[in-house]
């Protein structure tokens, strides 16, 4: 797989950036600069150029487009690197219903398949509290490294919709045709929790790593799968939907499968969300993140770019300093907001970090 780098990104009618050209480093880049100027919005550029989609939730074109455009059209202009060191302009043309890409000036059917890790400290608060959050968490991770999962997926996802939209309207009408689909179902249930039982073994050895390293104290991290699907042949989940269908006629839903499962992380063998103050939360939720990307790393030999916002001081001083120094010696390249007066005093403590300043939408000299 190849992997890229950002150097140079210009964006046109992208929220408030004006099109200044902002210039990265490979490796640590740190974007300074009072809440409301653009920090995040730097990040969510990158994120879109590379993803097509945001990391805020619900968010797409209109909610780009700069309120003071000219034209309703979004330009993403960057300069990439490549494994081999190999410099590509690729830029993105949006508008509300269209997305071209170029490289090298030269149009491309297919965007690249450039990797980005987002962390958000503040993410850790929905990880630890929401069930639905943990699952979109694992599936949006487990579906960068997996193909064939991210395909397996969205088969079931659309196949639960289709199903609910059957349960929701005449059920009695629709029974025969909703268990013959069962069947296609069971055996994607069954897939998918294998996957993700494989993924959560292979990232296991990973996090009380990162932790310890990033953190320097020893705890065991785990994480593991709560489901009704584990050890089940596909014919017996086949059977669970047939037991449930009265059930789910009455509910108008779908009550078992995948998309109800659970993830519990342990923190020394106990449940991180019972046990854990605030800040081991997040430094668990922080250690899992680079966890991933080691194991990214291990798969790919390569590194994704990490954009990493809103570092602010809900760690101490001393934690963020690890941080810091764990982000120094790794080799990825390393983009990360503040607008904390400490953790900046942390940041240009890096020699050869690349320091960006923004105010207002604009890249300050
Ligand atoms: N579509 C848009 N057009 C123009 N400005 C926008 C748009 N969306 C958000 N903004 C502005 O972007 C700023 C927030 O930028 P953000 O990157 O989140 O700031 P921070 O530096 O705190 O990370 C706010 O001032 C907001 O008004
Ligand atoms: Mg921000």
């Amino acid at each position: 797989m190849n992997s890229y780098k950002i150097s140079k990104l210009q964006v046109t009618n992208f929220r408030n950036l004006n099109p200044d050209i902002v210039t990265f480093t490979n490796g640590i880049n740190c974007i300074l600069g009072e809440n409301g100027n653009g920090k995040t919005n730097i990040l969510e550029a990158i994120h879109v150029l590379a993803t097509k989609k945001s990391f805020r939730k619900n968010t797409s074109f209109p909610q780009f487009l700069s309120i003071d455009g000219e034209k309703p059209e979004i330009i993403f202009s960057s300069v990439i690197e490549d494994d081999q060191h190999q410099k590509h302009s690729y830029s993105s043309k949006m508008t509300n219903d269209s997305i071209f890409w170029y490289l090298d000036g030269a149009p491309i059917k297919r965007r690249l398949d450039i990797k980005v890790v987002f962390i958000n400290p503040f993410d850790s608060y929905g990880f630890h509290n929401s069930a639905s959050d943990r699952r979109e968490w694992i599936d949006y991770f487990l579906s960068q490294l997996d193909e064939q999962y991210k395909k397996n997926l969205s088969k079931y996802n659309q196949a639960i919709r289709f199903r609910n939209a059957l349960l929701s309207k005449k059920p009695s009408k629709y029974k025969e045709q909703i268990v013959a689909s069962d069947g296609e179902l069971s055996a994607l249930s069954v897939a998918l929790t294998g996957r993700r039982i494989d993924f959560l073994k292979e990232i296991e050895p990973y996090i009380g790593d990162t932790f310890q390293q990033i953190f320097s104290e020893k705890h065991k991290l785990q994480i593991n799968l709560d489901s009704r699907i584990i050890g089940l042949s596909a014919a017996n989940v086949h059977k669970v939907f047939l037991n449930n269908l009265e059930t789910d006629c009455e509910r108008g839903h779908t009550s078992y499968g995948p998309h109800k499962d659970d993830y519990v992380l342990l923190f020394d063998g106990l449940n991180s969300f019972d046990f854990c103050s605030l800040g081991q939360q997040k430094m668990s939720y922080l250690s899992l993140l680079f966890a991933y990307i080691e194991l990214f790393r291990y798969k790919y030999m390569s590194f994704p770019i990490v954009l990493i916002d809103d570092v602010s001081g809900e760690l101490d001083q001393h934690r963020w300093r690890r941080l810091v120094e764990y982000l120094e010696k790794r080799e990825f390249q390393v983009l990360i907001t503040t607008a904390n007066e400490k953790f900046k005093e942390e940041l240009d403590r890096i020699s050869g970090a690349n320091m960006i300043f923004i105010k207002g939408g604009s890249v300050i000299h």
